[in-house]
Protein backbone atom coordinates (compact mmCIF):
# COMPACT_ATOMS: atom_id res chain seq x y z
CA UNK A 1 0.00 0.00 0.00
CA UNK A 2 1.28 3.41 -1.14
CA UNK A 3 1.52 6.19 1.26
CA UNK A 4 -0.83 7.70 -0.91
CA UNK A 5 -3.47 5.22 -0.40
CA UNK A 6 -3.06 5.31 3.06
CA UNK A 7 -3.37 9.47 3.43
CA UNK A 8 -6.60 8.88 1.61
CA UNK A 9 -7.97 6.26 3.90
CA UNK A 10 -6.82 8.63 6.74
CA UNK A 11 -9.10 11.50 5.33
CA UNK A 12 -12.41 9.38 4.30
CA UNK A 13 -11.98 7.92 7.95
CA UNK A 14 -11.77 11.68 9.43
CA UNK A 15 -14.70 12.53 7.29
CA UNK A 16 -16.59 10.16 8.72
CA UNK A 17 -15.57 10.99 12.22
CA UNK A 18 -16.52 14.54 11.36
CA UNK A 19 -20.21 13.49 10.06
CA UNK A 20 -20.53 11.22 13.54
CA UNK A 21 -19.22 14.24 15.25
CA UNK A 22 -22.14 16.96 13.96
CA UNK A 23 -24.85 13.97 14.25
CA UNK A 24 -23.55 14.31 18.32
CA UNK A 25 -22.59 10.22 17.83
CA UNK A 26 -19.00 11.03 19.21
CA UNK A 27 -17.39 13.33 21.47
CA UNK A 28 -16.27 16.40 19.55
CA UNK A 29 -12.69 16.79 20.69
CA UNK A 30 -11.37 14.68 17.74
CA UNK A 31 -8.91 16.81 15.87
CA UNK A 32 -8.45 15.55 12.67
CA UNK A 33 -5.11 16.66 11.53
CA UNK A 34 -2.82 15.30 14.62
CA UNK A 35 -5.19 11.86 14.30
CA UNK A 36 -4.63 11.75 10.56
CA UNK A 37 -0.59 12.05 10.78
CA UNK A 38 -0.91 9.53 13.89
CA UNK A 39 -2.99 7.33 11.73
CA UNK A 40 -0.92 7.38 8.66
CA UNK A 41 2.39 6.07 11.19
CA UNK A 42 0.60 3.35 12.19
CA UNK A 43 0.01 1.92 9.24
CA UNK A 44 3.63 2.47 8.06
CA UNK A 45 4.35 0.68 11.00
CA UNK A 46 1.68 -2.21 10.10
CA UNK A 47 2.55 -1.97 6.44
CA UNK A 48 6.43 -3.03 7.42
CA UNK A 49 5.60 -5.83 9.67
CA UNK A 50 3.09 -7.44 6.84
CA UNK A 51 5.88 -7.13 4.94
CA UNK A 52 8.38 -9.25 6.41
CA UNK A 53 6.15 -12.01 7.13
CA UNK A 54 5.77 -12.24 3.37
CA UNK A 55 9.53 -12.51 2.80
CA UNK A 56 9.58 -15.06 5.69
CA UNK A 57 6.71 -17.01 4.31
CA UNK A 58 8.20 -16.91 0.46
CA UNK A 59 11.57 -18.49 1.91
CA UNK A 60 10.05 -21.00 4.01
CA UNK A 61 7.91 -22.08 0.46
CA UNK A 62 11.30 -22.12 -1.66
CA UNK A 63 12.90 -23.70 0.96
CA UNK A 64 10.19 -26.40 0.62
CA UNK A 65 10.43 -26.77 -2.90
CA UNK A 66 13.65 -26.65 -3.34
CA UNK A 67 13.50 -29.70 -1.15
CA UNK A 68 11.04 -31.11 -2.70
CA UNK A 69 12.88 -31.38 -5.89
CA UNK A 70 15.99 -32.18 -4.28
CA UNK A 71 14.21 -35.94 -3.21
CA UNK A 72 12.72 -36.50 -6.60
CA UNK A 73 8.76 -36.63 -4.93
CA UNK A 74 6.25 -35.14 -7.55
CA UNK A 75 4.29 -32.18 -6.52
CA UNK A 76 1.12 -33.48 -5.62
CA UNK A 77 -1.89 -31.32 -5.29
CA UNK A 78 -4.18 -32.42 -2.28
CA UNK A 79 -7.17 -32.19 -4.09
CA UNK A 80 -6.78 -34.13 -6.82
CA UNK A 81 -6.24 -37.52 -7.38
CA UNK A 82 -2.82 -38.25 -8.87
CA UNK A 83 -2.05 -38.87 -12.37
CA UNK A 84 -1.89 -42.40 -12.61
CA UNK A 85 1.48 -42.03 -14.72
CA UNK A 86 3.38 -39.74 -13.01
CA UNK A 87 2.37 -41.12 -9.24
CA UNK A 88 5.14 -43.15 -7.68
CA UNK A 89 3.30 -45.35 -5.85
CA UNK A 90 4.82 -47.99 -3.24
CA UNK A 91 2.75 -51.12 -4.85
CA UNK A 92 3.97 -53.70 -1.50
CA UNK A 93 4.27 -56.97 -2.47
CA UNK A 94 0.85 -59.05 -0.26
CA UNK A 95 -2.41 -59.81 -2.15
CA UNK A 96 -3.70 -56.34 -3.31
CA UNK A 97 0.01 -55.57 -5.22
CA UNK A 98 -2.02 -57.05 -8.42
CA UNK A 99 -5.07 -54.77 -8.05
CA UNK A 100 -2.36 -51.77 -7.04
CA UNK A 101 -0.60 -52.46 -10.37
CA UNK A 102 -3.17 -52.94 -13.26
CA UNK A 103 -6.35 -51.69 -11.95
CA UNK A 104 -7.07 -47.69 -12.41
CA UNK A 105 -9.68 -46.55 -10.55
CA UNK A 106 -9.60 -42.59 -11.72
CA UNK A 107 -9.03 -40.89 -14.53
CA UNK A 108 -11.07 -43.24 -17.18
CA UNK A 109 -11.36 -39.66 -19.05
CA UNK A 110 -7.98 -40.14 -20.60
CA UNK A 111 -7.12 -44.09 -20.20
CA UNK A 112 -6.59 -45.96 -23.86
CA UNK A 113 -9.26 -48.70 -22.84
CA UNK A 114 -8.06 -50.55 -26.58
CA UNK A 115 -5.04 -51.02 -24.98
CA UNK A 116 -5.28 -52.74 -21.31
CA UNK A 117 -4.80 -56.20 -20.90
CA UNK A 118 -7.90 -58.35 -20.63
CA UNK A 119 -6.77 -58.57 -16.82
CA UNK A 120 -5.93 -54.41 -16.70
CA UNK A 121 -9.75 -54.35 -17.69
CA UNK A 122 -10.75 -56.62 -14.96
CA UNK A 123 -8.85 -55.02 -12.60
CA UNK A 124 -9.43 -51.47 -13.20
CA UNK A 125 -13.65 -51.92 -13.76
CA UNK A 126 -13.65 -53.37 -10.48
CA UNK A 127 -11.33 -50.96 -8.84
CA UNK A 128 -13.31 -47.94 -10.67
CA UNK A 129 -16.69 -48.52 -9.67
CA UNK A 130 -15.64 -49.39 -5.90
CA UNK A 131 -13.92 -46.17 -5.63
CA UNK A 132 -15.09 -42.13 -5.65
CA UNK A 133 -13.48 -38.57 -7.15
CA UNK A 134 -15.41 -36.21 -5.11
CA UNK A 135 -16.05 -35.02 -1.72
CA UNK A 136 -19.88 -35.04 -1.48
CA UNK A 137 -19.86 -33.35 2.08
CA UNK A 138 -23.53 -34.40 3.07
CA UNK A 139 -25.33 -36.73 1.52
CA UNK A 140 -28.72 -38.04 2.19
CA UNK A 141 -30.71 -41.37 1.98
CA UNK A 142 -33.80 -40.99 -0.01
CA UNK A 143 -36.11 -44.54 0.33
CA UNK A 144 -35.44 -47.80 2.00
CA UNK A 145 -31.83 -48.79 3.60
CA UNK A 146 -31.22 -51.45 1.37
CA UNK A 147 -32.97 -51.95 -2.19
CA UNK A 148 -34.31 -49.37 -3.64
CA UNK A 149 -32.78 -46.66 -1.80
CA UNK A 150 -29.72 -44.11 -2.56
CA UNK A 151 -27.92 -41.22 -1.63
CA UNK A 152 -28.40 -37.76 -2.87
CA UNK A 153 -25.81 -35.14 -2.69
CA UNK A 154 -27.09 -31.94 -0.49
CA UNK A 155 -24.27 -29.99 -1.08
CA UNK A 156 -24.91 -26.33 -1.89
CA UNK A 157 -24.16 -26.48 -5.14
CA UNK A 158 -25.93 -29.63 -6.77
CA UNK A 159 -28.60 -29.86 -4.16
CA UNK A 160 -32.48 -29.79 -5.45
CA UNK A 161 -34.55 -26.73 -5.45
CA UNK A 162 -37.86 -26.27 -5.59
CA UNK A 163 -39.06 -26.16 -8.46
CA UNK A 164 -36.97 -29.15 -9.43
CA UNK A 165 -37.50 -32.50 -11.48
CA UNK A 166 -36.55 -35.73 -10.80
CA UNK A 167 -36.32 -38.77 -13.01
CA UNK A 168 -36.51 -42.14 -11.37
CA UNK A 169 -36.29 -45.36 -14.05
CA UNK A 170 -37.25 -48.55 -12.52
CA UNK A 171 -38.78 -48.59 -9.96
CA UNK A 172 -40.24 -52.87 -9.14
CA UNK A 173 -43.03 -51.56 -6.62
CA UNK A 174 -40.62 -49.97 -4.86
CA UNK A 175 -41.75 -45.88 -4.72
CA UNK A 176 -39.73 -45.42 -1.52
CA UNK A 177 -37.16 -43.27 -3.25
CA UNK A 178 -39.47 -41.34 -5.39
CA UNK A 179 -41.93 -40.39 -2.24
CA UNK A 180 -38.59 -39.40 -0.33
CA UNK A 181 -37.59 -36.94 -3.15
CA UNK A 182 -40.95 -35.56 -3.33
CA UNK A 183 -41.87 -35.12 0.13
CA UNK A 184 -37.75 -33.65 0.98
CA UNK A 185 -37.19 -31.80 -1.60
CA UNK A 186 -40.48 -30.53 -3.10
CA UNK A 187 -39.81 -31.89 -6.58
CA UNK A 188 -42.03 -33.29 -8.98
CA UNK A 189 -40.48 -37.00 -9.40
CA UNK A 190 -41.15 -38.72 -12.60
CA UNK A 191 -41.32 -42.91 -12.59
CA UNK A 192 -40.65 -45.08 -15.02
CA UNK A 193 -41.18 -48.43 -15.28
CA UNK A 194 -42.18 -50.72 -18.06
CA UNK A 195 -42.60 -54.07 -16.17
CA UNK A 196 -45.64 -52.96 -13.86
CA UNK A 197 -48.19 -54.11 -15.92
CA UNK A 198 -50.40 -53.72 -12.75
CA UNK A 199 -50.12 -50.45 -12.90
CA UNK A 200 -52.33 -47.96 -15.48
CA UNK A 201 -49.87 -46.24 -18.21
CA UNK A 202 -49.82 -42.93 -16.70
CA UNK A 203 -51.22 -41.96 -13.06
CA UNK A 204 -50.58 -39.94 -10.14
CA UNK A 205 -49.12 -41.81 -7.04
CA UNK A 206 -49.15 -38.11 -5.76
CA UNK A 207 -49.63 -34.52 -6.50
CA UNK A 208 -45.53 -34.60 -7.02
CA UNK A 209 -44.93 -38.18 -8.27
CA UNK A 210 -45.77 -39.61 -11.68
CA UNK A 211 -45.96 -42.75 -13.00
CA UNK A 212 -45.52 -43.33 -16.36
CA UNK A 213 -45.26 -47.34 -17.61
CA UNK A 214 -42.40 -46.91 -20.13
CA UNK A 215 -38.66 -47.85 -19.54
CA UNK A 216 -35.28 -46.52 -20.83
CA UNK A 217 -32.98 -47.73 -23.27
CA UNK A 218 -30.42 -46.83 -26.05
CA UNK A 219 -33.22 -46.26 -28.72
CA UNK A 220 -37.13 -45.63 -28.65
CA UNK A 221 -38.94 -48.80 -29.63
CA UNK A 222 -41.54 -51.22 -28.43
CA UNK A 223 -39.82 -54.68 -27.39
CA UNK A 224 -40.95 -58.04 -27.65
CA UNK A 225 -42.65 -58.28 -24.44
CA UNK A 226 -44.76 -54.98 -25.69
CA UNK A 227 -43.08 -52.76 -23.51
CA UNK A 228 -42.70 -48.91 -24.94
CA UNK A 229 -38.68 -48.11 -24.62
CA UNK A 230 -37.54 -44.74 -25.15
CA UNK A 231 -34.65 -42.63 -24.89
CA UNK A 232 -33.50 -40.33 -22.53
CA UNK A 233 -33.85 -37.63 -24.96
CA UNK A 234 -37.15 -38.60 -26.45
CA UNK A 235 -38.80 -38.92 -22.41
CA UNK A 236 -37.50 -35.79 -22.15
CA UNK A 237 -39.25 -34.10 -25.07
CA UNK A 238 -42.35 -36.12 -24.55
CA UNK A 239 -42.92 -34.73 -20.81
CA UNK A 240 -42.18 -30.83 -22.07
CA UNK A 241 -38.36 -30.88 -20.36
CA UNK A 242 -36.09 -30.30 -23.24
CA UNK A 243 -35.00 -27.10 -21.89
CA UNK A 244 -35.36 -27.70 -18.08
CA UNK A 245 -32.49 -29.17 -15.63
CA UNK A 246 -33.35 -32.42 -14.26
CA UNK A 247 -31.85 -32.56 -10.65
CA UNK A 248 -31.18 -36.24 -10.15
CA UNK A 249 -31.35 -39.06 -12.38
CA UNK A 250 -31.84 -42.72 -11.06
CA UNK A 251 -31.46 -45.64 -13.10
CA UNK A 252 -31.67 -49.03 -11.78
CA UNK A 253 -32.90 -50.59 -15.40
CA UNK A 254 -31.06 -54.27 -15.23
CA UNK A 255 -28.56 -54.08 -17.71
CA UNK A 256 -30.32 -51.56 -20.28
CA UNK A 257 -28.12 -48.65 -18.68
CA UNK A 258 -25.64 -50.19 -21.54
CA UNK A 259 -27.26 -49.58 -24.51
CA UNK A 260 -29.04 -46.34 -22.90
CA UNK A 261 -25.69 -44.72 -21.44
CA UNK A 262 -23.91 -44.41 -25.28
CA UNK A 263 -27.04 -42.60 -26.07
CA UNK A 264 -27.73 -40.28 -23.55
CA UNK A 265 -24.31 -39.55 -23.64
CA UNK A 266 -24.28 -38.79 -27.34
CA UNK A 267 -27.34 -36.84 -27.76
CA UNK A 268 -26.92 -34.42 -25.41
CA UNK A 269 -29.57 -35.45 -23.23
CA UNK A 270 -27.37 -35.37 -19.95
CA UNK A 271 -26.87 -31.71 -20.17
CA UNK A 272 -28.45 -30.44 -17.28
CA UNK A 273 -28.24 -33.13 -14.78
CA UNK A 274 -27.11 -32.64 -11.80
CA UNK A 275 -26.69 -35.69 -10.32
CA UNK A 276 -26.81 -39.09 -11.76
CA UNK A 277 -27.94 -42.17 -9.36
CA UNK A 278 -26.74 -45.27 -11.76
CA UNK A 279 -26.74 -48.99 -11.12
CA UNK A 280 -23.90 -50.45 -12.94
CA UNK A 281 -24.40 -54.57 -13.69
CA UNK A 282 -21.04 -56.10 -13.76
CA UNK A 283 -22.19 -59.83 -14.38
CA UNK A 284 -18.94 -61.22 -16.58
CA UNK A 285 -15.51 -61.20 -16.77
CA UNK A 286 -13.98 -61.49 -20.56
CA UNK A 287 -12.97 -58.75 -22.30
CA UNK A 288 -15.61 -58.72 -25.14
CA UNK A 289 -17.94 -58.23 -22.19
CA UNK A 290 -16.09 -55.50 -20.11
CA UNK A 291 -14.56 -53.20 -23.12
CA UNK A 292 -17.81 -51.61 -24.17
CA UNK A 293 -18.97 -51.39 -20.20
CA UNK A 294 -15.91 -49.63 -19.58
CA UNK A 295 -16.20 -47.38 -22.55
CA UNK A 296 -19.95 -46.25 -22.03
CA UNK A 297 -18.22 -45.12 -18.17
CA UNK A 298 -15.83 -43.39 -20.04
CA UNK A 299 -18.61 -41.36 -21.56
CA UNK A 300 -20.34 -40.79 -18.76
CA UNK A 301 -17.13 -39.04 -17.10
CA UNK A 302 -16.75 -37.32 -20.71
CA UNK A 303 -20.25 -35.72 -19.86
CA UNK A 304 -18.74 -33.93 -16.44
CA UNK A 305 -20.65 -36.53 -13.74
CA UNK A 306 -17.68 -37.66 -11.17
CA UNK A 307 -18.14 -40.08 -8.45
CA UNK A 308 -19.11 -39.46 -5.19
CA UNK A 309 -20.33 -41.85 -3.73
CA UNK A 310 -19.87 -45.82 -4.35
CA UNK A 311 -22.01 -48.86 -2.70
CA UNK A 312 -21.69 -52.53 -3.75
CA UNK A 313 -25.08 -54.02 -3.55
CA UNK A 314 -24.84 -56.91 -1.31
CA UNK A 315 -27.91 -58.79 -3.14
CA UNK A 316 -25.23 -59.94 -6.04
CA UNK A 317 -22.48 -60.66 -4.27
CA UNK A 318 -19.30 -62.17 -6.86
CA UNK A 319 -15.81 -62.56 -6.21
CA UNK A 320 -13.62 -62.13 -8.91
CA UNK A 321 -10.01 -63.39 -10.20
CA UNK A 322 -7.19 -61.66 -8.42
CA UNK A 323 -9.44 -59.59 -5.42
CA UNK A 324 -8.79 -60.84 -2.43
CA UNK A 325 -11.82 -59.45 -1.49
CA UNK A 326 -15.69 -59.78 -2.12
CA UNK A 327 -17.33 -58.13 -4.69
CA UNK A 328 -20.75 -57.37 -6.74
CA UNK A 329 -22.16 -57.54 -9.70
CA UNK A 330 -24.24 -54.71 -9.02
CA UNK A 331 -22.61 -51.28 -8.09
CA UNK A 332 -24.62 -48.24 -7.35
CA UNK A 333 -22.26 -45.27 -8.69
CA UNK A 334 -23.52 -41.65 -7.09
CA UNK A 335 -22.39 -39.07 -9.66
CA UNK A 336 -22.67 -35.15 -9.36
CA UNK A 337 -21.98 -32.58 -11.84
CA UNK A 338 -20.23 -28.95 -9.97
C1 LIG B 1 -51.15 -35.61 -12.92
O1 LIG B 1 -50.86 -34.35 -12.36
C2 LIG B 1 -50.52 -33.35 -13.31
C3 LIG B 1 -50.20 -32.07 -12.53
O2 LIG B 1 -49.05 -32.21 -11.78
C4 LIG B 1 -51.65 -33.13 -14.28
O3 LIG B 1 -51.26 -32.20 -15.27
C5 LIG B 1 -52.00 -34.45 -14.94
O4 LIG B 1 -53.14 -34.30 -15.76
C6 LIG B 1 -52.29 -35.53 -13.90
N1 LIG B 1 -52.44 -36.80 -14.58
C7 LIG B 1 -53.39 -37.70 -14.30
C8 LIG B 1 -53.39 -38.96 -15.10
O5 LIG B 1 -54.21 -37.51 -13.42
Amino acid sequence: MSTRVVNTIAIVACVVIAVLVTLHLLPGTLTCVSQTSDDTQKANVRIQELTNELHKFKSLVDTGSQRQQKSGLPNIPRDSPPAHENFVEDLGSGPLKLVREKGYAHDLVTLELDKLTDEELLMTMHSYVDNIDVLCRRKFRMGNLGDGGWEVCDDPDVRPRDPCIVYSFGINNDFSFDDDVANVYGCHVYSFDPSMTNMPEVTNRSEKVHFHRIGLDGRTYVNAINWPLYTLQDIRKKLGHQRDAIDVIKIDIENSEWPAIPEMAESGAFDKVKQLLLEYHVEKTDRNFLLPKLKAIQLVEKAGFKKFYAHKNPACIFSVKGFPVVRTKCYELHYLKR
